[in-house]
């Protein structure tokens, strides 16, 4: 994991950290980056599904460095498993400082969409790809 350069998956989310984002160390706040994991991973899923998708789990998380206020946070998400009607993707957040060349990764986790029909109830992913989050 440490070792890993750049990003892998799908540019689903860029947006630059602000104060109001930070917790008590002045970082930013661990729940802010966890929202738009899963806001990136609803995009990937929506669009995988072509239909509304929720999140229905989120079965790993971990924080691998701070992020600080005016880095640019990228959100990256990689599609491991279709079934039924569930999604897998694993989704990465990497960050570019200010005066860094420098890609950081900050965070990874598994989230789980399943694909949902008008009335809110699950109905089946088109299994259609080769490639990630077409
Ligand atoms: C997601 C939801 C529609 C699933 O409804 P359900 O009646 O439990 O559906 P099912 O039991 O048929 O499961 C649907 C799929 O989810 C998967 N699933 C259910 N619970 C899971 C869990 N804890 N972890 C991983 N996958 C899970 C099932 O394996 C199934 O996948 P498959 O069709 O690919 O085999 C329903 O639980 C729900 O609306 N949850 C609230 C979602 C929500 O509000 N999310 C937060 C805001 S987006």
């Amino acid at each position: 994991m440490k070792n890993q350069t750049q990003p892998t998956g799908q540019l689903v989310i860029q947006i630059v950290a602000m104060p109001a984002d930070t917790n008590a160390n002045g970082d930013i706040f661990g729940g802010w980056l966890v929202s738009y994991m899963d806001m990136g991973a609803g995009i990937a899923a929506k669009r995988q599904a072509a239909s509304r998708a929720v999140t229905v789990a989120i079965d790993s998380l971990i924080f691998i460095k701070p992020v600080s206020v005016g880095d640019t946070v990228s959100f990256y998400a990689n599609l491991l498993k279709v079934g039924r009607t569930s999604m897998q993707f694993k989704i990465e957040a990497w960050t570019m400082a200010i005066h860094e060349e420098k890609n950081n990764k900050v965070a990874e986790g598994l989230f789980t969409f399943v694909a949902i029909d008008d009335q809110g109830r699950p109905h089946p992913v088109v299994r259609n790809t080769t490639t990630n989050c077409r």
